[in-house]
């Protein structure tokens, strides 16, 4: 379905629907960087900015470790985008996210 993707009031902007993110796992918006997951421990959303601060390849999201992995050279970070292991030495660009009205909105 086509949203609304333009920038609200409260400089929040959907990146897409909350059943996008249950049927994919997962969300992310290449145009804005921006990668939304679901942390299904205690059900709250996630949203990173993808590129891996080593040499900028593009994070995976790893449901059943919960962890972005980066395919390049192997670095990995938790939830929070802490690095968890090297050669990447700082964590990944977070954002503040939340669903409203069946909608992921993410504040960048
Ligand atoms: Fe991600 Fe090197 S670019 S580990």
């Amino acid at each position: 379905p086509n949203i609304d993707k333009s920038v609200r009031e409260d400089g929040f902007q959907a990146v897409g629907t909350v059943q996008e993110l249950e049927e994919k796992g997962k969300i992310s918006d290449k145009i804005a960087d921006i990668l939304v997951v679901r942390n299904l421990s205690n059900n709250s959303l996630v949203a990173v900015n993808p590129r891996c601060t080593h040499q900028g390849c593009s994070v995976d999201w790893k449901q059943e470790d919960k962890i972005f992995a980066c395919p390049c050279h192997g670095s990995k970070f938790d939830l929070d985008g802490k690095v968890t292991k090297g050669p990447a030495d700082k964590p990944l660009k977070s954002y503040e996210t939340k669903e409203e009205d069946n909608l992921v909105l993410v504040k960048v």
